[in-house]
């Protein structure tokens, strides 16, 4: 084992970066890590991804013997290639191969350095400093393996802000009518009525009950007239957010916003979706239409001042429509995260 330490030029505090490390975050979608190494970054951390018999490693982007990065090389049946002596690295990160040496025993210290990995809602997710005594629970998503649903995964994207900018931003509901209405809300329709937010062990939920429709604003379907819409938030501390739409009659359509903190100004969007209605779209109509909502976040979450999350409640201004933010930052804090979460 090794001792985890903040990479160098670290965008985070090194307690918050820690704190960061225990949990678990998305870094790249299953159906692109095929044999060939892959690139990451998290939390300020190169990364090489790679499968190996199905299996997928998440490592260190270093190769042990000289500091290439493994994302240069290549990969046969039985690993990956580092391009500059041929060292081979198969499963967990082993190394089994050093080409100038065949037949001699291989020492751990040729081994990658590799992280704890899972593969959920088409994505891998990797726990870099596991918590042996208390152990991170990964997010969970309401329907994504219920029968009848359909499971979808747009592209990763890059945002050039803080996670928690972005995500602060998600479970934002007073910004609809104002960014959000070339795409499905109503500039006219701009009251928030009152919710409240529950705390869960991870976070909290929030019901959040209006009338503003979630049909694109050039579909035809239309809700009953005084059709009540309800979102339910589930924050999963600290950049999971997963949203379940209820549409009219049974239809449900649950997005998940996985921000994956590349960096404490850099973040990376994964965004898995199920849904159980107009399963005869195009998929990549759907990640045409989900890119064009966060693509209308991206200006607010970019420019934001400071671009860090204040957690100290008093360092910005908040209205009633804010409790979710609130409950946000109360959360993040709780966790013990650092008041301004960059340095
Ligand atoms: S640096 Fe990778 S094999 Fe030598
Ligand atoms: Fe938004």
């Amino acid at each position: 084992m090794h001792t985890l330490t903040p990479p160098a030029h670290c965008t985070f505090d090194p307690d918050d970066w820690l704190r960061l490390a225990r949990q678990w975050h998305p870094v790249a979608r299953a159906c692109d890590i095929t044999g060939a190494p892959a690139k990451a970054v998290l939390l300020d951390e190169q990364l090489v991804i790679y499968r190996i018999h199905g299996k997928v490693v998440v490592a260190r982007d270093v190769c042990p013997h000289r500091g290439v990065p493994l994302t240069l090389g290549f990969h046969d049946e039985e690993g990956i290639i580092c391009p500059y002596h041929g060292l081979r690295f198969g499963e967990e990160g082993r190394c089994n191969r050093i080409p100038s040496s065949p037949g001699q025993p291989v020492p751990a210290k040729l081994n990658l350095i590799s992280y704890q990995a899972e593969e959920r809602f088409g994505l891998i997710w990797v726990c870099m400093a596991p918590d042996a005594e208390q152990p991170a629970p990964l997010p969970t998503m309401p329907h994504w393996d219920d029968a009848g649903f359909q499971q979808i995964n747009c592209p990763g994207f890059d945002v050039n802000g803080f996670a928690g900018r972005q995500v602060e931003g998600f479970l934002d509901v007073a910004h609809f009518a104002w960014v959000h209405t070339a795409t499905f809300a109503d500039a006219s329709n701009q009251v928030v009525p009152a919710y409240n937010p529950v705390e869960t062990a991870s976070g909290f939920t929030v019901d959040y009950w209006s009338t503003v429709s979630n049909f694109a604003a050039d579909s035809p379907q239309q809700a009953p007239e005084g059709f009540e819409w309800l979102r339910r938030f589930e924050m999963h501390l600290p950049f999971t957010a997963t949203l379940t739409i209820h549409f009219p009659g049974e239809a449900r359509l649950v997005i998940m916003n996985a921000a994956s903190p590349v960096s404490a100004r850099k973040t990376r969007m994964f965004a898995p979706i199920a849904r159980n209605f107009d399963l005869h779209v195009p998929i990549e109509d759907v990640h045409a239409f989900n890119l064009r909502v966060f693509e209308e976040d991206r200006l607010m979450v970019e420019t934001q001042r400071p671009e860090r999350l204040p957690l100290d409640l008093t360092l910005e201004a908040h209205i009633p429509a804010d409790r979710s933010s609130i409950a946000y930052r109360r959360g993040l804090k709780r966790m013990g995260f650092g008041e301004f979460f960059l340095v």
